[in-house]
């Protein structure tokens, strides 16, 4: 169990909020953030993340978990916003977050998201590929400010993490390899055809959930190694490098992740180094983290429900599964599990926890160990901040449980359960004729 949980009563405590108050009051299955402990992350980032040379950038990845509190709490530390979408940067905009801040990835923006990040003044959009570049010079006649670009390259560096989350691999779809220079002149060429249009440089994400630090120094290298190259043949200057996100959090004793400030110190080091000594124009440097600043202060709760014995597993069922938490099944994600109820006991009960969907595969966990239990019993998961309600589903017609923070025993909501209402209000009912044979 998390060091910033608590026990009283053999029940855990969240930032001084017990989890039977959280469950009466706010229902399960509930996606909890340990307040404080979210923002203390923030803090590191802005502490750590600085350099004496170069300007520094934190853009969170709103994708781990996008909604107006969240990018109200970002703006309030001063960080960037990273969108993917037309649904984030409308979520962006409804936060009156200052879209100046704002970074518009993704590699096939349509072109009503093109217009509409030009429409409402966004900062950077950070290009993935020539057909896009192209669009975007066509539709950026009347801009209301000048537009930063950035392009997204992949350098090759092959992180190890699940397949599913590499991005750089070489035949990646993300970006454009650093050895294609011939297609990366024409983006640039391209994009300066225009002068509503202003390219700063490059941007590279190279994976997720990634642990060594050597994976990151090997990027920084690689770019800048190509940075140089790339301006010595085209002149082109580049003033901004953005390294993209992906640094690994624990969810399990089995995960070490390096502590946030030793990341961000050994980037912005390997940065002011390789920048040096290549001697390149660079000003100004970015990070993207999504997972490293909002998954461990999350977590997810839920209600035991029925209880079932099979010749070779102890099923414990909860009320929510893979739709509001797919990284099990999607990923084999592994977490911590804690009977919230009863959680001073040793855990000695090896179970499985399946959720309420009708899919073999709906496990949250296949084999793992808890506290002994017994229905209506809470049941805990750790670090499930990230990619857990951003990535939820409507399967089965479940609704989405809501979202609180808490705060040293205040419980603030930020997100409504969805109702079976709300299910359906998308739908139409139709003429019953059209169905007549
Ligand atoms: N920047 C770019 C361009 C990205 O594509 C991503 C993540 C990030 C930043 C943030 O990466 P992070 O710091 O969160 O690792 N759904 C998967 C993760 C997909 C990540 C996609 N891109 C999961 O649940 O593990």
């Amino acid at each position: 169990m998390k060091d910033t949980l608590k026990i009283q009563n053999h029940e855990i405590y969240i930032s001084d909020t017990s989890v039977r108050t959280l469950a009466s009051e706010c229902s399960t299955p509930l996606y909890i953030y340990d307040l404080p402990a979210l923002k203390q992350r923030m803090a590191e980032f802005k502490d750590h993340f600085v350099s004496n040379t170069l300007k520094t950038h934190v853009i969170y990845a709103s994708k781990a978990f996008s909604c107006l509190a969240m990018n109200q709490l970002v703006s309030q530390f001063g960080f960037s916003l990273d969108v993917v979408s037309g649904g984030e940067l409308y979520t962006a905009l409804q936060s009156n977050f200052d879209l100046s801040r704002v970074y518009f990835h993704g590699n096939n923006k349509s072109d009503d998201e093109l217009n509409m990040a030009i429409e409402l003044g966004v900062g950077t959009i950070v290009v993935d590929n020539l057909m896009e570049a192209k669009r975007l010079v066509r539709f950026c006649e009347n801009p209301k400010h000048k537009i930063h670009v950035l392009l997204r390259v992949n350098p090759g560096i092959e992180a190890h993490t699940h397949k599913y989350i590499q991005t750089a691999f070489i035949d990646s779809k993300f970006g454009i390899s650093t050895l294609d220079t011939d297609e990366i002149k024409a983006v640039i060429d391209t994009i300066q055809t225009n002068s509503n249009l202003q390219f700063d440089g490059f941007h590279a994400h190279i994976g997720s959930q990634i642990f060594e630090l050597d994976a990151f120094k090997a990027e920084i290298e690689k770019i800048c190694q190509f940075v140089q190259e790339f301006q010595n043949q085209t002149k082109i200057q580049v003033r901004t490098l953005d390294f993209g996100g992906g640094f690994g959090v624990r969810y399990t004793d089995e995960d070490q992740p390096v502590e946030i400030a030793l990341v961000c110190k050994t980037i912005v080091s390997e940065a002011e180094k390789q920048i040096a000594a290549y001697e390149l124009s660079v000003e100004e440097i970015c990070i993207e983290p999504g997972r490293s600043i909002i998954a461990e202060a999350g977590y997810q709760l839920y209600t035991i429900g029925d209880l079932k014995q099979t010749p070779n597993r102890n099923y414990i069922f909860v009320d929510g599964g893979m739709t509001d938490n797919i990284r099990p099944v999607l990923y084999q994600a592994d977490y911590d599990f804690d009977i919230a109820t009863n959680a001073d006991a040793p855990k000695t009960k090896t179970v499985c926890i399946a959720g309420k969907c009708c899919e073999s595969g709906d496990l949250l966990a296949e084999n793992t160990l808890v506290q002994p239990y017994q229905t209506n019993d809470l049941l805990l998961v750790s670090s499930t901040g990230a990619y857990g309600y951003s990535m939820a589903s409507n399967y089965n017609k479940l609704a989405i449980p809501s979202v609180v923070f808490v705060d040293h025993g205040k419980i603030i909501p930020i997100i409504k359960r969805q109702t079976y209402q709300d299910l359906i209000q998308r739908e139409n009912l139709i003429d019953q004729d059209l169905f007549s044979l």
